[in-house]
């Protein structure tokens, strides 16, 4: 008998194919798409602009604005998905949660964790108000008077402010003392995504490391039961709210690892349905604060493409099928970011011989169609005996390919 609960798969372009739309198709989603491609899955890749690096490696695309709701909901319903994997927080949301009510499309992980985790206060407010979970202490303000009454009274310097709808760092700042304050409320104001609003003001944790936990929820293929399963920790360097290099696994305390795994499993249950998580977290000696979480592969866990036995984006593709899933690391790895450095319509890239010369790296050329000096073009990976070396490796190749316009 089938198992009414794992779709069936079918011949692709066939009409009968089991059909995902990506929303949002940049080095993620285009790595998620080669992992349902290997499945014999019909991938459709829709963002905002043309050749976007999933575009390239699809069935088919669209260049469509996702925050536009009747512009999505025409390519949702002309393509009619059986599922829709959101690869980015920029979407009407809403939307997907109406769709999802009315049994048009399955979203992943679910329609509620995309629409909660697109602005900082649903999450912030979940995971510390309903879930009791530990995080930085913090306030939503509207104003200037509001951002400074907060701090005098409650946060306190050092502080970090945040546009409540941004992602990579975008508007925000550190708080040192009220001389940033102006600077920061204005910056803040620039950087979210729908411009002017509110935002938030967070203490700052002074932590000793900060960790991605990728958490999969899938379906198990003897209890037929959604189960959660855990990769090894994902150290990260932020610069500028940006990730520029991470390895695995990152070596936690027993006490440390097990609050971790618990934070994970909580707020991932909340959220619920299928799929991977990046689950950030500050950790402090054995105290562990959730950060956020992205309800999606993670842009830190791309080490896994080298280090893990499934990557996160296999991962993802198996988990939102309701496949089994293997979340054993193979061997230590890092990742470092490569940056376009410049600014050109199309670029050339040279010395990727010479970087992949040593035994045990790899790397991703995304393809993007347009480099900006600190748009990520690629990454480089590496594993070796431990993380020390893979880190040092991963930055060796990073730094040995060179970016120049096309002339
Ligand atoms: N309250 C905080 N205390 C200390 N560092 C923080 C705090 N909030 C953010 N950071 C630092 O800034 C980085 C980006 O913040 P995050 O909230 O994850 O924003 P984004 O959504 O842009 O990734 C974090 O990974 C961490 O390094
Ligand atoms: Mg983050």
């Amino acid at each position: 008998m089938e198992d009414s609960s794992v779709p069936l798969f079918g011949t692709p372009l066939s009409g009968v194919a089991l059909k995902v739309m990506l929303l949002g198709s940049g080095e993620l989603g285009k790595e998620v798409t080669i992992a349902l491609q290997r499945l014999g899955v019909e991938v459709v890749a829709v963002d905002r602009y043309e050749n976007a690096p999933a575009h390239q490696v699809a069935h088919r695309s669209h260049v469509v604005s996702m925050t536009d709701k009747e512009a999505l909901r025409r390519v949702i319903l002309a393509e009619q998905p059986d599922v829709i994997v959101p690869e980015i927080e920029a979407i009407a949301t809403d939307l997907l949660v109406e769709l999802e009510d009315e049994g048009v499309a399955r979203v992943i992980p679910t329609a509620r964790a995309a629409q909660l985790t697109m602005n900082r206060e649903g999450i912030r407010r979940l995971a510390a108000e309903t879930l009791g979970l530990p995080v930085s202490p913090y306030q939503f303000v509207d104003s200037l008077d509001a951002l400074r009454q907060a701090i005098d009274s409650d946060i306190g310097y050092p502080c970090v402010i945040k546009p409540v709808m941004s992602s990579s760092g975008k508007g925000q700042s550190v708080l040192k003392s009220a001389a940033d304050l102006e600077k920061s409320w204005t910056y803040a104001q620039e950087g979210g995504r729908t411009g002017k609003g509110r935002v938030i003001v967070e203490g700052f944790i002074n932590f000793d490391y900060e960790i991605t936990l990728l958490t999969v929820r899938y379906r198990d293929p003897h209890s037929g039961q959604i189960q959660t399963a855990f990769c090894e920790p994902i150290g990260h360097q932020q610069l500028d709210g940006d990730y520029i290099e991470s390895w695995q696994p990152h070596v936690m305390s027993p006490k440390a690892l097990e609050k971790a795994r618990e934070i994970a499993k909580t707020v991932t249950g909340s959220l619920g349905g299928m799929g991977v998580f990046g689950v950030e977290l500050f950790v402090a000696g054995d105290q562990v604060w959730f950060s956020e979480v992205s309800p999606r592969p993670h842009d830190t866990g791309m080490v896994t493409m080298i280090s893990q036995e499934q990557s996160e984006f296999e991962l993802h593709a198996r988990a939102l099928l309701g496949l089994p899933v293997n979340t054993t690391l193979r061997q230590p790895g890092a990742s470092s970011v490569i940056y376009g450095g410049v600014q050109a319509k199309a670029v050339t890239i040279a010395n990727v011989a010479q970087a992949l010369a040593e035994e045990g790296t790899d790397i991703r050329l995304f393809g993007k169609p347009e480099s900006f000096v600190k748009r990520r073009m690629g990454v480089a990976l590496a594993t070796a005996a431990d993380v020390r070396q893979a880190r040092e490796k991963a930055k060796r190749v990073s730094s040995t390919v060179t970016i120049s316009a096309a002339s």
